[in-house]
C-alpha cells in the first residue's frame, strides 16, 4: 500500500501554550478515521499528567494518517486519490528548541495555531522564525474561532505585521466544533509540497526523535531523505560512526504497525540494537553501514545542558532508590545528563544536566511523582567560561558547579551565557516590565507595538537572571497576559563571583551560588536573614555570614539558646545543680567542639527552594 512520492505530505503544528493543537491534532485524526470517536475519547493522544498540568506537551508520537479527500466542499478541485499525511508532533517549548527544529527539519510544511481570542504570543514568534528559517511552507490557522471573545480581524493583522504572513492564507478553524478541519486538510494537500526526490546517492535519514521500549530497545523514529531503510539492514551514525541493525522498520497508524520497508520521503520508526537512547544523538543522520553516505543532513548539534543542578534523596537511604529511578528516566531521555556527586551536607547525590529550566522542572517532578522520592535540588546553575591568558594567547574552561570556580586572581575574566528574549505584554505595564529586565541585568534591544493594546519587547538578557523567578514575576506583573520566549545567545564578560554561606565560620556547600559581583550583598543579606529566621537556634551563639573569598559582605546572628537547666530543680542541694550546669557546659562544648552547627534537613529544603 505504498503511496506515491507525489501524494505524502509531512507536516507538524506550531503553536503557544494551549493555542489547541491536541484538540486540532485530534480532529484531524477523528476525520481522517485514523482512529475511531470512542478510542479517541478514551485516550486522548494519552499524555502525562504532568503535561495537562503544565500545560505543555513534551512529547507525542508522529502519526501517519491515510486520507482520501471527497469530491465536495473544500475538497473541490483535488483529486479523489489517496494520500499519506504524516503529521509530526513538536514539543513546543523553548527549552527544547534544538528538538523542535529537528522535528521541523522532517517536514515540509507547518500549520502555525493561533488561538483567537489570545493572538500571537511569544511561543508563536519563536516557532514561526523557526520554521521560516528552515524554508517551510507555513499554513496559518486561526483558531478556536467559536469563542465569543475570538477576535479574527486582530489575528490576522497581527499575522501581517509580527511575522509577514499574508493575512489572506489564513484558515479560519475551531478543533473544538469541527470547523475548518476540511480545509485544512485540503491546505496540507494544496499547500505542503510532497518530499522531493533527493538527488543524493546514499542512503539517508534524519533521526528527529527516539524512545525505549523495555521489550523493543531503542527506537528512533526518523525521516528518510533518500534511498531506502528496511529490516536487517546494518546502519551507522553519521555523528560518530557507531554501528547498529535495523530490527523493524514501520509506520504510526496511529499505533506502531511494521511495514517492510521505509522510502524516500516517508516517516516512521526504526526498532535498533542499540542499547540506550543515549546512543542515539537527535539530528542525527542515519545511512547503511556499507557503501553508506558520508555527509550529514544539515542541521545536527550535540545535546547540550545549558542548567545545571544537584538533585539529592532527602532521607539518605533513598539514594539507591534514586540511582535507579534517574536510570530510568536517562533510558527515554537522552538530554538528561548526570554524575554522581556528594556534599558534606547533602549527602550523596547527582549532579545533573538539564536542557533549561522546563526541563529541570519536568524530571524533578517527575522524579517526585512518578518515582515516589523526596528530593532536594540545588540552585540552578549554568555554565560559565573562564578565560585565562598566558604567553601562548587566550584559552577557555568551562565550570557550571560554583565550587569548581577558579580562584579569584587566577584567570582574566568570566564570561556568562546570555538569552535573546522575545517578551509580549499588554502596553500599560511597559514600564514594570522594563524595570525588571533592568533589574535582571538586561538590555531592551527592541519595541514593536503589536496592537492597540500589547507591545513586543526584545531583550538581552543574562540566563543567569532568568533562572529562577524571572517567568513568575513577568506573570504577576502582566496579571497573566505577558508571555516570553527565549534563545540561546552568544556569551559575554560578566563580574561574576561565587557567593558563600558560613555558619560558624564553616561554608554550607549547597547554599554557594554563582552571582554576578552587583549583587551579590543584598542576595547574601536575604540568605543570611531566611537562614537566621529559620534555624533552630543552639546553646551557643551561631554567626551567619555571607561572603566574597575572604570578605564578609553580610552577617547575621542567632542567640544562645540559654536553656535555663535549673528551671525545674527547685531549692534541692547545691550539689544536684552543679551537677546540671555541667552537663549543660559540655553539651555546649560538644557543639563547638565539632565545629558544626547541626543543621536540620528542612532549613536546606527552605532555603534552597526559596531561590533568590
Ligand atoms: P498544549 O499542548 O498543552 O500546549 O496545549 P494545546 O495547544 O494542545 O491545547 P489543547 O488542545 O489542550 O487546548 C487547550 C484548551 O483550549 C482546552 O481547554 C481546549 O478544550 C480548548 N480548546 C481547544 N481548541 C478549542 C476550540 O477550537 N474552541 C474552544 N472554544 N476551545 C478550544
Amino acid at each position: 500500500m505504498s503511496i506515491p512520492l507525489s501524494r505524502v505530505r509531512n507536516f507538524c503544528i506550531i503553536a503557544h501554550v494551549d493555542h489547541g493543537k491536541t484538540t486540532l491534532s485530534d480532529r484531524l485524526l477523528q476525520t481522517t478515521k485514523t482512529v475511531s470517536n470512542r478510542v479517541l475519547t478514551e485516550q486522548h493522544l494519552d499524555s502525562m499528567d504532568l503535561e495537562r498540568e503544565r500545560g505543555i506537551t513534551i512529547k507525542n508520537h508522529p502519526v501517519n494518517m491515510r486520507f482520501t479527500p471527497s469530491a465536495h466542499g473544500a475538497f473541490a478541485g483535488i483529486k479523489q486519490e489517496e494520500y499519506a499525511l504524516n503529521l509530526i508532533d513538536t514539543p513546543g517549548h523553548v527549552d527544547f528548541s534544538y528538538e523542535v527544529s529537528r522535528s521541523l527539519a522532517a517536514c515540509e510544511g507547518a500549520l502555525l495555531l493561533v488561538d483567537a481570542a489570545q493572538g500571537i504570543e511569544a511561543q508563536t514568534v519563536a516557532n514561526a522564525h523557526l520554521a521560516m528559517k528552515q524554508g517551510m511552507t507555513i499554513i496559518p490557522v486561526i483558531n478556536k474561532i467559536d469563542l465569543p471573545s475570538a477576535n479574527v480581524e486582530l489575528c490576522k493583522k497581527q499575522l501581517e505585521d509580527i511575522l509577514a504572513i499574508p493575512a489572506e492564507d489564513a484558515i479560519l478553524a475551531s478543533g473544538k466544533s469541527g470547523i475548518g478541519i476540511d480545509e485544512i486538510l485540503a491546505a496540507i494537500i494544496q499547500r505542503v509540497p510532497p518530499p522531493k526526490l533527493a538527488d543524493y546517492p546514499k542512503m539517508r535519514a534524519l533521526i528527529f526523535d527516539s524512545q525505549f521500549d523495555s521489550y523493543q530497545g531503542v527506537i528512533c523514529y526518523v525521516r528518510v531523505f533518500s534511498g531506502t531503510l528496511k529490516r536487517g539492514d546494518v546502519i551507522k551514525m553519521l555523528s560518530d560512526g557507531a554501528q547498529g541493525e535495523v530490527l523493524e522498520v514501520g509506520g504510526f497508524y496511529p499505533h506502531k504497525i511494521k511495514v517492510d520497508c521505509l522510502e524516500t520521503g516517508m516517516v516512521g520508526y526504526i526498532v535498533t540494537n542499540f542499547k540506550t537512547v543515549a546512543d542515539i544523538k537527535i539530528g542525527d543522520t542515519i545511512t547503511h553501514y556499507r557503501d553508506g553516505a558520508t555527509d550529514m543532513l544539515p542541521g545536527f548539534q550535540p545535546i547540550r545542558s545549558m542548567v545545571f543542578s544537584g538533585v539529592y534523596p532527602i532521607d539518605s537511604d533513598d539514594y539507591e532508590k534514586l540511582k535507579a529511578s534517574m536510570g530510568k528516566l536517562r533510558l527515554n531521555d537522552a538530554a538528561l545528563n548526570f554524575t554522581a556527586e556528594s556534599s558534606v551536607a547533602l549527602g550523596f547525590g547527582y549532579r545533573c544536566g538539564f536542557l533549561g529550566l522546563l526541563h529541570m522542572e519536568v524530571i524533578i517532578e517527575r522524579l517526585r511523582r512518578e518515582y515516589d522520592l523526596d528530593i532536594l535540588s540545588t540552585y540552578p546553575s549554568v555554565v560559565y567560561k573562564v578565560r585565562y591568558r598566558d604567553g601562548h594567547g587566550e584559552r577557555f574552561e568551562t565550570f557550571e558547579n560554583p565550587l569548581r570556580m577558579p580562584q579569584e586572581g587566577t584567570y582574566e575574566s568570566i564570561l556568562e551565557p546570555m538569552i535573546k528574549a522575545t517578551i509580549l505584554i499588554p502596553n500599560t505595564v511597559i514600564g514594570d516590565v522594563l524595570s525588571l529586565i533592568m533589574e535582571k541585568r538586561g538590555t531592551c534591544t527592541n519595541t514593536e507595538t503589536l496592537d492597540a493594546n500589547r507591545v513586543m519587547l526584545s531583550a538581552d538578557l543574562p540566563l543567569n537572571e532568568i533562572l529562577v523567578d524571572f517567568n513568575d514575576r513577568l506573570k504577576s506583573i502582566t496579571s497573566g497576559y505577558g508571555s516570553m520566549d527565549y534563545e540561546m545567545n552568544d556569551y559575554r564578560d560578566g563580574d561574576m563571583v561565587r557567593l558563600d554561606i558560613m555558619v560558624n565560620g564553616e561554608p554550607v556547600e549547597p547554599f554557594a551560588t554563582i552571582v554576578h559581583r552587583s549583587k551579590a550583598e543584598a542576595r547574601g543579606r536575604t540568605i543570611c536573614e531566611k537562614l537566621k529566621e529559620i534555624l533552630p537556634p543552639q546553646l551557643f551563639k551561631i554567626a551567619i555570614q555571607a561572603g566574597i573569598g575572604s570578605k564578609v559582605i553580610a552577617r547575621e546572628t542567632i542567640s544562645a539558646l540559654r536553656k535555663d537547666v535549673l528551671a525545674k530543680c527547685y531549692g534541692g542541694d547545691i550539689s544536684r545543680k552543679k551537677k546540671l550546669l555541667k552537663k549543660q557546659q559540655e553539651g555546649k562544648k560538644k557543639m563547638k567542639q565539632i565545629g558544626k552547627v547541626s543543621i536540620p534537613q528542612e532549613v536546606f529544603v527552605n532555603i534552597l527552594k526559596t531561590g533568590n
